[in-house]
């Protein structure tokens, strides 16, 4: 077991300073990985992140009969450009089973269930684990399956689904717009017979880089970036190469750093038009934003106002960046109220927090945080991806060591995060244990 030991001496005390880069998001290279058995041949995926998640995806599809290839450059890990290649080759014939043994290491393996039932007519996929931030239930995707025509059931832990002839398009309706039930119908939908239309659909840019990886392969979709897809099915796809959206959530992350630890970061490679709301909050609460020609730049100097924050799917505030929100109240000036409308267990980050000295106090998918001047550093344990780099910035507002163990979940989203901070002048380092 790693852990990360962060020693400061508050916030601004040592302002972040200089240039981050930032690589294909996670949440969209896994899924395209996902996609590319929907086509026989070889599919290349650029971009892709260099975290465990990404390999452990390259295993599952090894499992279901691929070949798979992961490149990374040699780039100098404290810049956190570390993205490379994933080759792809795909059989006619695919096995159409996928473990728990792997699936339970990652969450997103479920974005196999769409491909699996398009291209072989049954699948059996294991209830993922993933993340501790909440129930995750798999309702929607199983609902849309079934209304394209699928025999759906759980057994032995398993979700099975069997296609008698063929999937037939149909109009889905999701009750919320589940990014993962919409990537899963979306490509089930693409080799259909017939017209399907996802209403109600997601619509984050992971989900259009999806869409554009489809449309290269030969799908036909409309309604791509809106919350009505409507698919028209083909026979057959085509491989392609595909280079990842860049990560919105890791770029929004270093614009948190800046405005919690105080200091300038230019973030390369960050889309600001994928974080229009955060960073309008974070300008309104008193950092300087600015595009860049390679992203955008966030500077902080003095303390930030408190602001409130609202999650919800794209285009809203990402649950995703809830955590940093949260982070970053905790020691500006004010309150801030914090609802959490996605993911229900997501709170279990501010007990971590107060750990820490932040004043807050949480009620259903409420918190009040009220903001003090300077936390305190203790140890505290990285409950998941966000929660675990949350805490990291949030030692950094703190005085004295804090230390966050359990960080191979930091690893998991952030490729070299301790890296990176160092070179932006933090003192964060790993350790054993
Ligand atoms: C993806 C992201 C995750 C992000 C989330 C919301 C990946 C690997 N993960 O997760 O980082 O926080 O989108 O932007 O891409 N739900 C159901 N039934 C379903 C499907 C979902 O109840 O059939 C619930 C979930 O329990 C959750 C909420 O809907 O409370 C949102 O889930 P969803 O949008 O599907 O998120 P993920 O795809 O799991």
């Amino acid at each position: 077991m790693e852990s990360f030991r962060i020693t400061s001496a508050g916030p601004r005390v040592q302002p972040l300073a200089g240039t981050v880069h930032v690589g294909g998001a996670k949440n969209s290279a896994l899924k395209l990985m996902a996609a590319a058995l929907l086509a026989p041949g070889t599919s290349v995926i650029r971009n892709v992140p260099d975290i465990l998640d990404v390999e452990v995806m390259g295993q599952l599809l090894e499992r279901l009969g691929c070949t798979v290839e992961i490149t990374h450059p040699d780039t100098d890990p404290t810049q956190g450009s570390t993205s490379g290649d994933v080759r792809i080759e795909v059989p006619e014939e695919l096995s159409w089973e996928a473990p728990y043994e792997l699936v339970r290491r990652l969450r997103a393996s479920i974005a196999v269930l769409g491909p699996l039932v398009a291209r072989c007519r049954r699948a059996s996929v294991a209830l993922p684990g993933g993340d501790a931030i909440g129930s995750r239930g798999l309702d929607m995707h199983m609902a849309g399956l079934r209304e394209l025509g699928a025999a759906v059931r759980v057994e032995h832990g398993q979700v099975v689904a069997e296609v008698p002839d063929s999937l037939a398009g149909a109009t889905m309706w999701l009750d919320f717009p589940s990014v993962g039930a919409t990537e899963n119908l979306l490509m089930a939908a693409v080799l259909a017979k017939g017209t399907s239309v996802l209403d109600n659909a997601a619509r984050e840019p992971e989900i259009v880089d999806l869409c554009r990886m489809l449309v290269e392969m030969g799908a036909r979709i409309d309604g791509i970036g809106s919350s009505t897809l409507t698919i028209e099915g083909v026979d057959r796809l085509a491989p392609v190469e595909h280079a990842t959206v860049s990560d919105r959530i890791v770029a929004g992350t270093w614009a948190f750093a800046a405005a919690i630890a105080g200091g300038e970061i230019s973030v390369d490679g960050g889309d600001p038009r994928h974080l229009d709301l955060v960073l309008d909050k974070l300008g309104d609460a008193g950092a300087e934003i600015a595009t860049t020609p390679d992203g955008f730049m966030v500077r902080a100097e003095r303390r930030l106002r408190s602001f409130d924050v609202v999650t919800l799917p794209f285009p809203g505030f990402p649950t995703d960046l809830q955590p940093f929100a949260m982070a970053l109240a905790s020691v500006s000036e004010g309150t801030a109220m914090i609802t959490e409308n996605v993911f229900e267990s997501r709170f279990m980050f501010a007990q971590e927090l107060a750990r820490l000295g932040a004043d807050l106090h949480t009620d259903g998918h409420h918190a009040v945080v009220r903001g003090v001047p300077m936390l305190s550093g203790a140890p505290v344990v990285a409950h998941d991806i966000r929660a675990g780099a949350a805490l990291v910035l949030a030692g950094l507002a703190g005085q004295g060591v804090t230390t966050v163990v359990e960080s191979q979940h930091i690893d998991r989203g952030y490729p070299s995060f301790a890296e990176v901070l160092a070179g932006l002048g933090a003192d964060v380092v790993r350790q054993a244990g």
